[in-house]
């Protein structure tokens, strides 16, 4: 190829270059790359004093004048197109809304129920979730192969049981930091302690998750009795649930609590009177509750023999202790009536984006 040719073919590309480059840059950089002082429309041009023959030289010459006409109407051309596109926009339209993420209903509630009794002076502990069969249940008055643990469907670790702590299991209740937080604080008494943690159980249904929450709080002092333990209830039922929940105890049985209480709550939707009114206006009984009330969890006063398990003097010191489900109070507090509690753990999107 001749030096004329080698320049007729540059010039020809440069103006496919041009129309390449025209989506990823915009006029003002195309402009100083193409046609600027130093640009490539330039540096070919100059190198017409190269060619020998005049008549190379008139013909490069025409090439390079129709060459800067192509180039600068392919430029006016991108300028127009840019002005259409901000023509059709409509700037002063509401953008769209990036999505923010954020804890997950369960943290939220954790996070709430922690300052909640934070404010009263608890403290949050912090136990295992794989632990000894001691703490789960036999220094919490179960001693082994008492018919009482069988409530507890309870997952075992595989592994060697030890002569004195028994075998390992996933705690199926919060209440193993009991005698653990007597064991910490070594006789120094009072203790005021919540502790929030994961609790597995052999249970899968609408109601029941193998993983779930308990929020557990224990305290002991001395002439500690059940006024307290009323008390904090219902400290508790009015910060989380509302200041018109109403609480109330029944009696009931665990083995590590004497007396021992069921604890309920009541009804959010019908307002504890168990019915609310219908579309006509009739009185109908709530689908939400049962009579006005939900149970969410046991409480008592603490068993002399747990305490002395904690090595605590049970004639100079009581406590109480609690221990309630928190995807339970959590779906009360937000009256929800879910079909099935395990959509907290299925990561369905659509379900979690609503809290
Ligand atoms: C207990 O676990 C006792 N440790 C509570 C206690 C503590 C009593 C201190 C006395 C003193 P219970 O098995 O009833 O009790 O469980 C308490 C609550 O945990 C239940 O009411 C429920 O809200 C929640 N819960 C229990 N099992 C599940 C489960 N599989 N899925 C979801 N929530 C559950």
């Amino acid at each position: 190829m001749s030096y004329y040719q080698d320049l007729v073919k540059q010039s020809q590309e440069l103006l496919n270059q041009f129309q390449a480059e025209r989506k990823t840059l915009n006029t003002e950089q195309l402009n100083i790359k193409y046609l600027g002082k130093k640009g490539l429309f330039n540096e070919l041009a100059a190198q017409i004093k190269n060619l020998k023959k005049n008549e190379d030289k008139k013909e490069f010459g025409q090439i390079l004048n129709q060459l800067k006409k192509d180039l600068e109407k392919a430029l006016a051309d991108s300028q127009k197109q840019k002005q259409e596109i901000y023509q059709r926009l409509d700037l002063s339209l509401p953008g769209i809304k990036q999505k923010i993420g954020h804890l997950h209903p369960v943290s939220q509630a954790i996070e709430e129920i922690s300052q909640i009794f934070e404010r009263i002076g608890f403290v949050r502990g912090d136990y295992p979730e794989v632990d000894w069969d001691h703490y789960v249940f036999a220094a919490l008055n179960m001693p082994a192969n008492h018919p009482a643990r069988d409530e507890w469907e309870t997952f075992f670790v595989d592994q060697a049981a030890d002569p004195e702590m028994g075998k390992v299991v996933l705690t199926t209740h919060t209440s193993n930091g009991q005698v653990r937080e007597m064991e910490r604080v070594k006789g120094q008494l009072p203790i005021r302690m919540i502790n929030i943690s994961r609790c597995y159980r052999r249970q899968s249904n609408n109601t029941h998750t193998q993983m779930f929450h308990q929020f557990e709080g224990l305290v002991i002092d001395k002439d500690i009795n059940i006024q307290h333990l009323k008390g904090t209830i219902d400290y508790f039922a009015k910060e989380f649930f509302g200041p018109k929940t109403k609480s109330r105890i029944r009696p009931f049985h665990f083995k590590f609590t004497e007396p021992s209480f069921e604890v309920d709550f009541s009804c959010q939707i019908c307002g504890g009177t168990g019915f609310i009114k219908n579309e006509n206006n009739k009185k109908v009984n709530c689908r939400f509750c049962k009579s006005g009330w939900h149970e969410v969890g046991g409480a008592g006063m603490v068993h002399p023999n747990v305490l002395k398990a904690g090595g605590i003097d049970s004639k100079k010191y009581r406590g109480f202790a609690f221990g309630w489900g928190v995807e339970r109070s959590y779906t009360l507090k937000q009256g929800l009536n879910l079909d099935d509690i395990r959509l907290f753990y299925s990561a369905e999107r659509d379900f979690l984006e609503q809290f």
